[in-house]
């Protein structure tokens, strides 16, 4: 792929091609609605293989000193794609890698994921959809798994981008995709997946209190899409960051009942959710995690061959285990004040930025010191402090006073924190009113 994606001025050679007048007119158009400036100029890569070489080099430019910004090793993105591609099912030839492009949408991450192999791409929005298709990714593997779609977009995504994967969890989105996909008045070949609900406490993020059809509800959708001629598939998400290996075993179990019960599914997805280690304390084995999915999986085949059809794709869905791992962000402290006793420090990224997942989720951040040497600064003397992101408003805040971050004493203004396996989310969700933080690209083989 190399050369050609790597020049992001080059983006108009990566539109879909025509020679009619329609297709120029929407190429130009597909053009200027993703010429997004802030992917172009907030990536750097620096020819560098270790953390501190690199963070020696952004911080010999002074005007670098405030600004936070993510680091993304490449190497270590590329072998966590292998990681997967090597244990999903490796012997199964209808197993499907998946990335869920929410998690993060950067253009030079899509990339690195496109060039290792990832087979098909989640989009939870059009403008994903957009994203990927500029990337010259095979529509056929675009899959568009927002259970809950505006027509608007379901027309966009089915006549301008040719998306044919679409998910519902009610009768009344699958009339919705009916209609707006309809061609003329043929019935439009594609796959409609029903999201199946399984509820999952172990998850921090649990999915299935927003998303999802109880089984009985789903056996009815997956008859009406059967009966309307499109291929029905079904999918489930046991949560996002969950540690239950439990919970996919049970979801697969009963996908694989419900599946068989119609006839057999074209697309059996079992969804993303494997965690992250972001504590010290945290150890979980993401190839374990493939291999339990992986072994019920070929369990169900093989005890219930029903469930699936003959052309049939066995998706997994990730978004959190793919990317996270692959960045840091480095957050600089701006100021430095005292509050009844506690220190607080006022970093230069927050709530509305990176953090946002600590207002919704109460999500804590494992924060930690760099020293003058750009290495992480702990130490056994540690001292208490409160964080502040940058706008004015109170909720722009990562801990109340009593509970505090413990981090080296004496943290200054210019000194720097860093939150590692900051891949996932954090650049994805922050506001369109602050300047997100930058990415710098490099390549550390050892990790
Ligand atoms: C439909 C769907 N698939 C995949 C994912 C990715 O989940 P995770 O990042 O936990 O792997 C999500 C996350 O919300 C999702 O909603």
């Amino acid at each position: 792929m190399g050369s050609r994606l790597d020049d992001p001025s080059n983006e108009s050679e990566d539109l879909p091609t025509g020679d009619d007048q329609f297709t120029q007119v929407f190429n130009s158009l597909i053009k200027s609605l993703t010429a997004r400036p802030d992917d172009k100029e907030d990536y750097r890569y620096i020819d560098e293989s270790s953390r501190e070489r690199v963070l020696e080099e952004i911080y010999s430019d002074p005007r670098a000193a405030e600004d936070a910004f993510y680091l993304f090793n490449i190497a270590k993105l590329r072998a966590t794609v292998r990681l997967f591609l090597e244990n999903f099912l490796p012997d199964d030839p209808h197993r499907k890698v998946a990335y869920a492009v929410k998690a993060n949408p950067h253009r030079e991450v899509l990339k690195v994921l496109i060039e290792e192999g990832v087979d098909c791409m989640d989009c939870a929005s059009v403008g994903e959809i957009r994203r990927i298709v500029c990337l010259d990714f095979d529509r056929n593997s675009i899959l568009y798994n927002h259970p809950i779609k505006k027509r608007r977009d379901i027309y966009d995504a089915y006549h301008e981008f040719g998306v044919r994967h679409f998910t519902v969890q009610t009768k009344t989105e699958v009339s919705k995709i009916l209609s707006a996909a309809m061609d003329l008045d043929q019935t439009p070949s594609m796959e409609i997946a029903v999201r199946m609900r399984t509820d999952n406490p172990e998850a921090t993020i649990n999915l299935s209190q927003k998303f999802g059809a109880y089984p009985e509800e789903v056996y009815k959708i997956l008859n009406l899409v059967k009966e309307l001629g499109l291929s029905p598939g079904i999918s489930v998400h046991t949560g996002s960051q969950n540690p239950s290996q439990k919970s996919y075993i049970e979801a697969i179990r009963t996908m694989s009942k419900v599946a068989g019960s119609v006839g057999g599914v074209i697309s059996f997805n079992v969804g993303g959710g494997i965690p992250v280690n972001y504590f010290y304390y945290d150890n979980f084995d993401t190839a374990e995690y493939l291999k339990t999915i992986s072994d019920a999986i070929s369990v169900e085949k093989s005890k219930n061959p029903a469930a699936f059809a003959h052309e049939h794709r066995v998706i997994i869905e990730v978004g959190r285990a793919l990317v996270a791992s692959s960045m840091d962000l480095v957050v600089p402290i701006v100021s430095v004040s005292s509050l009844d006793d506690a220190q607080v420090l006022h970093l230069s990224d927050g709530i509305f930025g990176s953090f946002f997942d600590y207002s919704v989720h109460g999500w804590r951040y494992n924060f930690r010191a760099l020293n003058a040497d750009h290495n992480i600064a702990d130490g056994v003397h540690l001292s208490s402090y409160t964080l502040r992101g940058p706008t004015k408003t109170l909720a722009d805040r990562l801990n109340d006073p009593e509970s505090p971050f413990r981090l080296p004493p004496g943290l200054t203004v210019g000194d720097r924190l860093i939150v590692e396996n900051a891949g996932a989310y954090m650049y994805s969700v922050g506001s369109r009113a602050m300047k997100r933080p930058s990415i710098v690209g490099y390549n550390d083989l050892l990790f």
